[in-house]
Protein backbone atom coordinates (compact mmCIF):
# COMPACT_ATOMS: atom_id res chain seq x y z
CA UNK A 1 0.00 0.00 0.00
CA UNK A 2 1.17 3.77 -0.96
CA UNK A 3 1.25 5.82 1.69
CA UNK A 4 0.54 9.54 0.37
CA UNK A 5 -1.07 11.24 3.70
CA UNK A 6 -0.25 11.01 6.87
CA UNK A 7 -2.39 12.66 9.82
CA UNK A 8 -1.23 13.04 12.51
CA UNK A 9 -3.71 14.32 15.87
CA UNK A 10 -1.32 15.78 18.83
CA UNK A 11 0.87 18.79 17.94
CA UNK A 12 2.87 18.12 21.25
CA UNK A 13 6.34 17.28 21.87
CA UNK A 14 5.94 14.12 20.31
CA UNK A 15 3.99 14.34 17.11
CA UNK A 16 5.87 18.16 16.44
CA UNK A 17 9.33 16.45 16.07
CA UNK A 18 8.37 13.12 14.83
CA UNK A 19 5.97 14.35 11.88
CA UNK A 20 8.45 17.06 10.62
CA UNK A 21 11.70 14.62 10.80
CA UNK A 22 9.18 12.25 8.33
CA UNK A 23 8.34 15.26 6.61
CA UNK A 24 11.60 15.86 6.01
CA UNK A 25 12.64 12.63 5.06
CA UNK A 26 9.62 11.70 3.13
CA UNK A 27 8.79 14.02 0.80
CA UNK A 28 6.29 12.50 -1.74
CA UNK A 29 4.01 12.07 1.27
CA UNK A 30 2.09 14.93 2.49
CA UNK A 31 2.38 15.08 6.27
CA UNK A 32 -0.47 16.89 8.45
CA UNK A 33 -0.27 17.69 12.07
CA UNK A 34 -3.46 18.46 13.72
CA UNK A 35 -4.38 19.80 17.40
CA UNK A 36 -7.75 21.23 19.26
CA UNK A 37 -4.94 24.07 20.87
CA UNK A 38 -5.05 26.71 18.23
CA UNK A 39 -2.51 28.59 19.57
CA UNK A 40 -0.27 25.71 19.57
CA UNK A 41 -1.11 25.38 15.46
CA UNK A 42 -0.30 28.91 15.46
CA UNK A 43 2.73 28.91 16.86
CA UNK A 44 4.00 25.84 15.04
CA UNK A 45 2.94 28.31 11.72
CA UNK A 46 5.13 31.11 13.28
CA UNK A 47 6.68 33.17 9.58
CA UNK A 48 9.65 33.12 12.23
CA UNK A 49 10.60 29.32 12.88
CA UNK A 50 11.92 30.11 15.66
CA UNK A 51 8.95 30.77 17.07
CA UNK A 52 7.90 26.84 17.28
CA UNK A 53 5.86 26.38 20.40
CA UNK A 54 9.06 23.02 21.18
CA UNK A 55 12.11 23.80 21.65
CA UNK A 56 14.38 21.32 20.55
CA UNK A 57 18.04 21.82 19.27
CA UNK A 58 17.91 21.43 15.56
CA UNK A 59 13.71 21.19 14.83
CA UNK A 60 13.30 24.91 13.58
CA UNK A 61 15.59 23.58 10.68
CA UNK A 62 14.14 20.60 10.04
CA UNK A 63 10.74 22.21 10.75
CA UNK A 64 12.11 25.07 8.18
CA UNK A 65 12.64 22.84 5.43
CA UNK A 66 9.57 21.02 5.46
CA UNK A 67 6.60 23.35 6.10
CA UNK A 68 4.69 24.54 3.65
CA UNK A 69 6.54 21.68 1.48
CA UNK A 70 5.01 18.55 2.46
CA UNK A 71 4.62 19.26 6.43
CA UNK A 72 1.48 21.11 7.41
CA UNK A 73 0.29 22.16 10.99
CA UNK A 74 -3.87 22.38 11.25
CA UNK A 75 -6.60 22.78 13.70
CA UNK A 76 -8.69 21.32 10.72
CA UNK A 77 -9.03 17.98 12.41
CA UNK A 78 -11.72 16.46 10.66
CA UNK A 79 -10.27 17.02 7.05
CA UNK A 80 -6.86 16.15 8.23
CA UNK A 81 -8.50 12.34 9.09
CA UNK A 82 -10.53 12.17 6.01
CA UNK A 83 -7.66 12.38 3.85
CA UNK A 84 -5.24 10.92 5.13
CA UNK A 85 -4.61 6.61 4.82
CA UNK A 86 -2.27 7.15 7.77
CA UNK A 87 -3.18 8.85 11.22
CA UNK A 88 -1.01 8.30 13.75
CA UNK A 89 -2.27 9.13 17.51
CA UNK A 90 0.13 11.27 19.35
CA UNK A 91 -2.38 13.02 21.93
CA UNK A 92 -1.36 13.19 26.13
CA UNK A 93 -1.93 9.92 28.17
CA UNK A 94 -1.68 12.09 31.76
CA UNK A 95 -2.21 10.31 35.26
CA UNK A 96 -5.66 9.96 35.99
CA UNK A 97 -6.84 12.57 38.52
CA UNK A 98 -10.14 11.82 39.24
CA UNK A 99 -12.37 8.57 39.41
CA UNK A 100 -11.40 4.88 39.19
CA UNK A 101 -7.13 4.52 39.05
CA UNK A 102 -7.27 8.13 40.32
CA UNK A 103 -3.28 9.14 40.76
CA UNK A 104 -1.96 5.88 39.10
CA UNK A 105 -3.65 4.98 36.07
CA UNK A 106 -3.52 6.96 32.50
CA UNK A 107 -6.46 8.28 31.55
CA UNK A 108 -7.44 7.86 28.41
CA UNK A 109 -9.80 9.94 27.47
CA UNK A 110 -8.52 12.11 24.72
CA UNK A 111 -7.18 8.87 23.01
CA UNK A 112 -10.65 7.51 22.93
CA UNK A 113 -12.27 10.85 21.90
CA UNK A 114 -9.69 10.82 18.64
CA UNK A 115 -10.86 7.00 18.17
CA UNK A 116 -14.71 8.57 18.07
CA UNK A 117 -13.64 11.59 15.57
CA UNK A 118 -11.84 9.03 13.40
CA UNK A 119 -14.91 6.69 13.45
CA UNK A 120 -17.29 9.70 12.74
CA UNK A 121 -14.88 11.22 10.20
CA UNK A 122 -13.87 8.54 7.82
CA UNK A 123 -15.23 7.15 4.86
CA UNK A 124 -12.09 5.41 3.41
CA UNK A 125 -10.03 2.84 4.86
CA UNK A 126 -7.44 3.95 7.88
CA UNK A 127 -4.26 2.62 9.23
CA UNK A 128 -4.73 3.88 12.42
CA UNK A 129 -1.42 4.13 14.98
CA UNK A 130 -0.89 4.38 18.75
CA UNK A 131 2.35 6.58 18.85
CA UNK A 132 1.06 7.68 22.52
CA UNK A 133 2.35 5.68 25.13
CA UNK A 134 -0.66 3.12 26.60
CA UNK A 135 -1.45 0.49 28.93
CA UNK A 136 -1.19 -3.30 26.96
CA UNK A 137 -4.44 -4.15 25.34
CA UNK A 138 -5.46 -0.14 24.56
CA UNK A 139 -5.63 -1.59 20.56
CA UNK A 140 -8.20 -3.96 21.70
CA UNK A 141 -10.47 -0.56 22.74
CA UNK A 142 -10.10 1.37 20.09
CA UNK A 143 -10.70 -1.54 17.72
CA UNK A 144 -13.81 -1.82 19.63
CA UNK A 145 -14.75 1.72 19.15
CA UNK A 146 -13.38 1.83 15.20
CA UNK A 147 -15.13 -1.55 14.54
CA UNK A 148 -18.83 -0.78 15.93
CA UNK A 149 -19.64 2.48 13.43
CA UNK A 150 -21.49 -0.11 11.03
CA UNK A 151 -20.06 2.58 7.73
CA UNK A 152 -17.94 -0.06 6.54
CA UNK A 153 -14.70 1.47 7.05
CA UNK A 154 -11.67 -1.25 7.44
CA UNK A 155 -9.44 0.04 9.99
CA UNK A 156 -5.84 -1.61 10.90
CA UNK A 157 -4.58 -0.82 14.36
CA UNK A 158 -0.60 -0.66 14.95
CA UNK A 159 1.21 0.19 18.01
CA UNK A 160 4.36 2.19 16.99
CA UNK A 161 5.94 3.72 20.43
CA UNK A 162 8.06 6.82 20.14
CA UNK A 163 11.36 6.30 22.45
CA UNK A 164 12.72 9.89 21.40
CA UNK A 165 14.01 11.67 24.63
CA UNK A 166 13.49 15.46 25.19
CA UNK A 167 16.92 17.81 24.41
CA UNK A 168 17.87 15.22 21.99
CA UNK A 169 14.29 14.23 19.90
CA UNK A 170 15.66 15.55 16.76
CA UNK A 171 19.04 13.09 16.96
CA UNK A 172 17.15 10.05 18.16
CA UNK A 173 14.36 10.15 15.25
CA UNK A 174 17.11 11.08 12.73
CA UNK A 175 19.10 7.83 14.42
CA UNK A 176 17.04 5.81 16.06
CA UNK A 177 18.27 3.14 18.12
CA UNK A 178 15.38 0.85 16.91
CA UNK A 179 11.64 1.80 15.44
CA UNK A 180 9.12 -0.88 16.81
CA UNK A 181 5.51 -1.80 15.06
CA UNK A 182 3.32 -4.20 16.70
CA UNK A 183 0.61 -5.15 14.43
CA UNK A 184 -1.80 -7.80 13.47
CA UNK A 185 0.94 -10.13 11.67
CA UNK A 186 -1.39 -13.10 11.32
CA UNK A 187 -3.78 -11.67 9.11
CA UNK A 188 -3.01 -10.31 5.14
CA UNK A 189 -4.04 -7.05 6.09
CA UNK A 190 -2.49 -6.76 9.37
CA UNK A 191 0.95 -7.54 7.33
CA UNK A 192 0.02 -4.84 4.73
CA UNK A 193 -0.39 -2.23 7.29
CA UNK A 194 2.81 -3.22 9.26
CA UNK A 195 4.29 -2.96 5.73
CA UNK A 196 3.06 0.06 5.50
CA UNK A 197 4.68 1.73 8.10
CA UNK A 198 7.91 -0.03 7.57
CA UNK A 199 8.48 1.66 4.27
CA UNK A 200 7.80 5.18 5.80
CA UNK A 201 10.86 4.43 8.62
CA UNK A 202 12.44 2.71 5.69
CA UNK A 203 13.49 6.15 3.90
CA UNK A 204 15.99 6.66 6.93
CA UNK A 205 15.90 3.95 9.24
CA UNK A 206 18.37 0.69 8.33
CA UNK A 207 15.74 -2.28 7.71
CA UNK A 208 17.47 -4.63 10.97
CA UNK A 209 16.43 -1.60 13.10
CA UNK A 210 12.79 -1.70 12.40
CA UNK A 211 11.45 -4.41 14.90
CA UNK A 212 7.76 -5.70 13.95
CA UNK A 213 6.22 -7.46 16.68
CA UNK A 214 2.32 -8.57 18.01
CA UNK A 215 0.69 -5.01 19.22
CA UNK A 216 0.98 -6.26 23.18
CA UNK A 217 4.46 -6.74 23.04
CA UNK A 218 4.68 -3.27 21.57
CA UNK A 219 2.45 -2.01 23.92
CA UNK A 220 4.28 -3.75 27.27
CA UNK A 221 7.76 -2.76 25.62
CA UNK A 222 7.27 1.09 25.73
CA UNK A 223 6.47 1.06 29.14
CA UNK A 224 8.88 -1.68 30.08
CA UNK A 225 11.66 0.52 28.39
CA UNK A 226 10.52 3.61 30.72
CA UNK A 227 10.42 1.77 33.99
CA UNK A 228 14.01 0.12 32.86
CA UNK A 229 15.66 3.71 32.84
CA UNK A 230 14.44 5.26 35.40
CA UNK A 231 14.98 2.28 37.74
CA UNK A 232 18.60 2.73 36.78
CA UNK A 233 18.12 6.86 37.87
CA UNK A 234 16.56 5.48 41.22
CA UNK A 235 19.28 3.05 41.12
CA UNK A 236 22.16 5.63 41.54
CA UNK A 237 20.24 8.20 43.36
CA UNK A 238 20.12 5.58 46.45
CA UNK A 239 23.45 4.73 45.76
CA UNK A 240 24.04 8.60 46.29
CA UNK A 241 22.78 8.78 49.50
CA UNK A 242 24.88 6.23 50.64
CA UNK A 243 28.26 7.48 49.15
CA UNK A 244 27.03 11.09 51.16
CA UNK A 245 27.95 8.68 54.40
CA UNK A 246 30.29 6.74 53.33
CA UNK A 247 32.76 8.95 51.87
CA UNK A 248 32.27 6.90 48.31
CA UNK A 249 32.05 9.49 45.28
CA UNK A 250 28.94 8.64 43.37
CA UNK A 251 30.94 9.66 40.00
CA UNK A 252 33.41 7.29 40.92
CA UNK A 253 30.94 4.28 41.48
CA UNK A 254 28.49 5.32 38.35
CA UNK A 255 32.06 4.69 36.16
CA UNK A 256 33.58 1.51 38.08
CA UNK A 257 29.59 -0.06 37.87
CA UNK A 258 29.31 1.01 34.04
CA UNK A 259 32.35 -0.05 32.34
CA UNK A 260 31.10 -3.99 33.52
CA UNK A 261 29.43 -3.85 29.89
CA UNK A 262 26.85 -5.93 31.20
CA UNK A 263 25.56 -3.05 33.13
CA UNK A 264 26.74 -0.13 30.92
CA UNK A 265 27.72 3.32 31.19
CA UNK A 266 24.41 5.58 30.09
CA UNK A 267 21.52 6.83 32.79
CA UNK A 268 23.65 5.91 35.66
CA UNK A 269 23.97 9.86 36.45
CA UNK A 270 22.97 10.88 39.93
CA UNK A 271 20.62 13.90 40.30
CA UNK A 272 17.89 15.71 42.54
CA UNK A 273 15.68 13.49 41.02
CA UNK A 274 14.06 12.17 37.77
CA UNK A 275 11.22 14.45 36.13
CA UNK A 276 10.04 14.87 32.71
CA UNK A 277 5.71 14.10 31.97
CA UNK A 278 6.60 10.38 31.39
CA UNK A 279 8.47 8.46 33.46
CA UNK A 280 6.56 8.81 36.44
CA UNK A 281 3.36 8.65 34.77
CA UNK A 282 4.38 5.19 33.08
CA UNK A 283 5.81 3.67 35.81
CA UNK A 284 2.27 4.45 37.93
CA UNK A 285 0.41 3.34 35.13
CA UNK A 286 2.59 -0.21 34.74
CA UNK A 287 1.83 -0.39 38.81
CA UNK A 288 -2.01 -0.22 38.33
CA UNK A 289 -2.15 -2.80 35.44
CA UNK A 290 -0.22 -4.95 37.33
CA UNK A 291 -2.18 -4.60 40.28
CA UNK A 292 -5.35 -4.79 38.13
CA UNK A 293 -3.92 -8.40 37.60
CA UNK A 294 -3.88 -9.07 41.10
CA UNK A 295 0.15 -8.95 40.48
CA UNK A 296 0.78 -7.24 43.98
CA UNK A 297 4.31 -8.19 44.25
CA UNK A 298 5.34 -6.86 40.54
CA UNK A 299 3.30 -3.85 41.42
CA UNK A 300 5.00 -3.06 44.63
CA UNK A 301 8.54 -3.67 43.04
CA UNK A 302 8.43 -0.77 40.46
CA UNK A 303 6.24 1.69 42.53
CA UNK A 304 9.14 1.78 44.67
CA UNK A 305 11.41 3.18 41.85
CA UNK A 306 8.81 6.36 42.65
CA UNK A 307 8.91 6.00 46.28
CA UNK A 308 13.01 6.07 46.31
CA UNK A 309 12.76 9.15 43.38
CA UNK A 310 10.29 11.33 45.60
CA UNK A 311 12.68 10.61 48.51
CA UNK A 312 15.60 12.14 46.61
CA UNK A 313 13.76 15.28 46.12
CA UNK A 314 12.29 16.03 49.45
CA UNK A 315 15.84 15.00 50.97
CA UNK A 316 17.32 17.50 48.60
CA UNK A 317 14.97 20.62 49.91
CA UNK A 318 15.34 19.12 53.47
CA UNK A 319 19.08 19.10 52.94
CA UNK A 320 19.05 23.08 52.19
CA UNK A 321 16.75 24.05 55.17
CA UNK A 322 18.94 22.28 57.59
CA UNK A 323 22.00 23.45 56.23
CA UNK A 324 20.98 26.84 56.33
CA UNK A 325 20.99 26.39 60.37
CA UNK A 326 17.28 25.17 60.13
CA UNK A 327 15.28 27.78 58.74
CA UNK A 328 15.28 29.14 55.23
CA UNK A 329 12.01 31.86 56.28
CA UNK A 330 12.66 35.29 54.52
CA UNK A 331 15.93 34.02 52.91
CA UNK A 332 16.53 34.21 49.15
CA UNK A 333 17.30 30.98 47.82
CA UNK A 334 19.05 31.51 44.06
CA UNK A 335 17.98 28.42 41.64
CA UNK A 336 19.92 27.65 38.25
CA UNK A 337 17.33 25.63 36.30
CA UNK A 338 14.33 24.76 36.40
CA UNK A 339 13.10 22.50 33.38
CA UNK A 340 13.43 18.93 33.67
CA UNK A 341 16.63 18.43 32.00
CA UNK A 342 18.84 20.98 29.60
CA UNK A 343 18.43 21.58 26.19
CA UNK A 344 14.07 21.70 26.77
CA UNK A 345 11.88 24.07 27.43
CA UNK A 346 9.08 21.27 29.22
CA UNK A 347 8.94 21.61 33.26
CA UNK A 348 6.52 19.19 33.65
CA UNK A 349 6.92 17.04 36.77
CA UNK A 350 10.25 18.88 37.01
CA UNK A 351 12.61 18.21 40.18
CA UNK A 352 12.89 21.78 40.70
CA UNK A 353 9.10 22.07 41.38
CA UNK A 354 8.80 20.07 44.02
CA UNK A 355 11.91 20.88 45.89
CA UNK A 356 10.30 24.82 45.42
CA UNK A 357 7.22 23.73 46.73
CA UNK A 358 8.76 22.05 49.64
CA UNK A 359 10.91 25.56 50.20
CA UNK A 360 8.19 27.61 49.52
CA UNK A 361 6.44 25.72 52.50
CA UNK A 362 9.49 26.87 54.61
CA UNK A 363 8.89 30.80 54.05
CA UNK A 364 11.62 30.83 51.14
CA UNK A 365 11.82 33.46 48.91
CA UNK A 366 13.10 31.90 45.58
CA UNK A 367 14.55 33.77 42.45
CA UNK A 368 15.17 31.05 39.49
CA UNK A 369 16.63 31.61 36.42
CA UNK A 370 16.78 29.21 33.80
CA UNK A 371 17.35 30.19 30.02
CA UNK A 372 14.20 28.61 28.79
CA UNK A 373 11.66 28.78 30.70
CA UNK A 374 9.24 31.68 31.65
CA UNK A 375 7.93 33.26 34.62
CA UNK A 376 4.35 32.61 33.58
CA UNK A 377 5.42 28.58 33.53
CA UNK A 378 6.89 28.70 36.66
CA UNK A 379 3.53 30.22 38.24
CA UNK A 380 1.50 27.73 36.42
CA UNK A 381 3.66 24.65 37.33
CA UNK A 382 4.02 26.04 41.04
CA UNK A 383 -0.46 26.15 41.02
CA UNK A 384 -0.71 23.45 40.08
CA UNK A 385 0.63 21.70 42.61
CA UNK A 386 -2.39 23.95 45.03
CA UNK A 387 -0.51 24.40 48.05
CA UNK A 388 -0.71 27.75 48.57
CA UNK A 389 -2.83 30.56 46.91
CA UNK A 390 -2.04 31.79 43.03
CA UNK A 391 -1.11 35.06 44.67
CA UNK A 392 1.37 34.11 47.47
CA UNK A 393 3.19 31.78 44.72
CA UNK A 394 4.10 35.16 42.91
CA UNK A 395 4.84 36.85 46.12
CA UNK A 396 7.38 33.92 46.65
CA UNK A 397 8.89 32.94 43.47
CA UNK A 398 10.44 35.73 40.30
CA UNK A 399 12.23 34.42 37.81
CA UNK A 400 15.64 36.96 36.10
CA UNK A 401 16.94 36.77 33.06
CA UNK A 402 20.16 36.94 34.44
CA UNK A 403 21.77 34.00 35.85
CA UNK A 404 23.90 36.47 38.23
CA UNK A 405 20.75 38.11 39.91
CA UNK A 406 20.07 34.53 41.04
CA UNK A 407 23.07 34.87 43.60
CA UNK A 408 22.36 38.58 44.34
CA UNK A 409 22.40 38.87 48.01
CA UNK A 410 21.25 35.00 48.28
CA UNK A 411 21.69 32.81 51.42
CA UNK A 412 22.32 29.82 49.16
CA UNK A 413 21.96 28.70 45.31
CA UNK A 414 20.95 25.44 44.09
CA UNK A 415 21.18 23.90 40.38
CA UNK A 416 18.06 22.20 39.88
CA UNK A 417 19.06 21.89 35.86
CA UNK A 418 22.02 20.97 34.31
CA UNK A 419 22.63 23.73 31.21
CA UNK A 420 26.12 23.50 29.83
CA UNK A 421 25.91 27.54 30.26
CA UNK A 422 26.00 27.01 34.14
CA UNK A 423 29.45 25.07 33.92
CA UNK A 424 30.52 28.32 32.33
CA UNK A 425 29.30 31.19 34.91
CA UNK A 426 31.93 33.44 36.63
CA UNK A 427 31.64 31.13 40.26
CA UNK A 428 33.77 34.00 42.13
CA UNK A 429 31.39 36.95 41.21
CA UNK A 430 28.44 34.53 42.41
CA UNK A 431 30.38 34.01 45.91
CA UNK A 432 30.79 37.49 45.61
CA UNK A 433 27.84 38.68 45.44
CA UNK A 434 25.72 36.39 48.12
CA UNK A 435 25.75 36.58 51.34
CA UNK A 436 28.10 34.67 54.03
CA UNK A 437 28.57 32.19 54.19
CA UNK A 438 27.72 31.04 50.88
CA UNK A 439 26.09 27.97 50.77
CA UNK A 440 26.00 26.06 47.55
CA UNK A 441 23.51 22.78 46.29
CA UNK A 442 24.68 21.12 43.57
CA UNK A 443 21.61 18.36 42.42
CA UNK A 444 22.95 17.81 39.29
CA UNK A 445 26.85 17.08 40.01
CA UNK A 446 28.29 19.75 37.76
CA UNK A 447 30.35 21.23 39.95
CA UNK A 448 33.87 19.92 40.96
CA UNK A 449 34.17 20.20 44.90
CA UNK A 450 38.29 21.29 45.19
CA UNK A 451 37.37 24.56 43.10
CA UNK A 452 34.46 25.70 45.06
CA UNK A 453 36.01 25.56 48.05
CA UNK A 454 39.02 27.10 46.91
CA UNK A 455 36.22 30.29 46.50
CA UNK A 456 34.61 29.96 49.79
CA UNK A 457 31.63 27.98 48.58
CA UNK A 458 30.06 25.85 51.55
CA UNK A 459 29.53 23.08 49.07
CA UNK A 460 27.01 20.14 48.82
CA UNK A 461 26.88 17.94 46.00
CA UNK A 462 24.91 15.48 45.85
CA UNK A 463 26.33 11.82 46.27
CA UNK A 464 29.47 13.26 47.28
CA UNK A 465 30.53 13.47 51.02
CA UNK A 466 31.23 17.39 51.48
P1 LIG B 1 1.75 16.99 24.66
O1 LIG B 1 0.85 17.32 25.77
O2 LIG B 1 2.96 17.82 24.40
O3 LIG B 1 0.92 16.98 23.28
C1 LIG B 1 -0.32 16.36 23.13
C2 LIG B 1 -1.20 17.26 22.25
O4 LIG B 1 -2.40 16.55 21.92
C3 LIG B 1 -1.63 18.56 22.90
O5 LIG B 1 -1.19 19.66 22.13
C4 LIG B 1 -3.17 18.47 22.93
O6 LIG B 1 -3.82 19.71 22.70
C5 LIG B 1 -3.44 17.50 21.81
N1 LIG B 1 -4.75 16.83 21.90
C6 LIG B 1 -5.30 16.21 22.98
N2 LIG B 1 -6.50 15.70 22.64
C7 LIG B 1 -6.72 15.99 21.34
C8 LIG B 1 -7.77 15.72 20.43
N3 LIG B 1 -8.85 15.01 20.80
N4 LIG B 1 -7.68 16.18 19.17
C9 LIG B 1 -6.59 16.89 18.77
N5 LIG B 1 -5.55 17.18 19.59
C10 LIG B 1 -5.61 16.71 20.86
O7 LIG B 1 2.17 15.47 24.85
P2 LIG B 1 3.52 14.75 24.37
O8 LIG B 1 4.62 15.02 25.31
O9 LIG B 1 3.69 15.01 22.90
O10 LIG B 1 3.11 13.23 24.60
C11 LIG B 1 2.17 12.57 23.77
C12 LIG B 1 2.23 11.07 24.04
O11 LIG B 1 3.52 10.58 23.68
C13 LIG B 1 2.03 10.67 25.49
O12 LIG B 1 1.33 9.45 25.53
C14 LIG B 1 3.44 10.45 26.01
O13 LIG B 1 3.48 9.50 27.04
C15 LIG B 1 4.14 9.90 24.79
N6 LIG B 1 5.58 10.15 24.73
C16 LIG B 1 6.10 11.37 25.07
C17 LIG B 1 7.46 11.62 24.95
C18 LIG B 1 8.05 12.95 25.32
O14 LIG B 1 9.28 13.06 25.29
N7 LIG B 1 7.29 13.97 25.63
C19 LIG B 1 8.30 10.62 24.46
C20 LIG B 1 7.75 9.40 24.10
C21 LIG B 1 6.38 9.17 24.23
C1 LIG C 1 12.48 9.50 28.54
C2 LIG C 1 13.16 8.34 27.82
O1 LIG C 1 14.58 8.52 27.87
C3 LIG C 1 12.71 8.24 26.37
O2 LIG C 1 13.28 7.09 25.74
C4 LIG C 1 11.19 8.15 26.32
O3 LIG C 1 10.75 8.14 24.98
C5 LIG C 1 10.59 9.33 27.05
O4 LIG C 1 11.07 9.37 28.42
C6 LIG C 1 9.10 9.28 27.14
O5 LIG C 1 8.51 8.23 27.02
O6 LIG C 1 8.58 10.36 27.39
P1 LIG C 1 12.85 12.13 28.65
O7 LIG C 1 11.96 12.04 29.84
O8 LIG C 1 12.54 13.12 27.60
O9 LIG C 1 12.92 10.70 27.92
O10 LIG C 1 14.35 12.42 29.13
P2 LIG C 1 15.46 11.51 29.84
O11 LIG C 1 16.75 11.84 29.22
O12 LIG C 1 15.09 10.10 29.89
O13 LIG C 1 15.49 12.11 31.32
C7 LIG C 1 14.42 11.90 32.21
C8 LIG C 1 14.79 12.43 33.58
O14 LIG C 1 15.79 11.59 34.18
C9 LIG C 1 15.40 13.83 33.55
O15 LIG C 1 14.92 14.57 34.64
C10 LIG C 1 16.88 13.58 33.68
O16 LIG C 1 17.56 14.66 34.23
C11 LIG C 1 16.90 12.38 34.60
N1 LIG C 1 18.12 11.56 34.45
C12 LIG C 1 18.39 10.91 33.30
C13 LIG C 1 18.99 11.45 35.53
O17 LIG C 1 18.75 12.03 36.61
N2 LIG C 1 20.12 10.70 35.40
C14 LIG C 1 20.42 10.03 34.26
O18 LIG C 1 21.47 9.36 34.21
C15 LIG C 1 19.54 10.16 33.17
Amino acid sequence: MKIKNICCIGAGYVGGPTMAVIAQKCPEINVTVVDINEKRIAAWNDKDVENIPIYEPGLSKVVDEARGRNLFFSADVDKAIDQAEMIFISVNTPTKAYGMGKGMAADLKFIELCARQIARVSTSDKIVIEKSTLPVRTAEALKNILENTGNGVNYQILSNPEFLAEGTAVEDLMDPDRVLIGGDIDTEKGKEAVEALVNVYAHWVPKERILTTNVWSSELSKLTANAFLAQRVSSINAMSELCEKTGADVNEVAKAVGMDSRIGSKFLKSSVGFGGSCFQKDILNLVYIAKSFGLNEVADYWEQVIIMNDHQKRRFAANIVRTLFNTVAGKKIGFLGWAFKKDTNDTRESAAIYVADYLLNEQAEIVVYDPKVKEEQINADLDYLNTRSEKENRQRIKAVNDPYQVSKEAHAVAILTEWDEFKELDRKRIYDEMLKPAFLFDGRNILHQSSQKAIGFKTYIIGENC
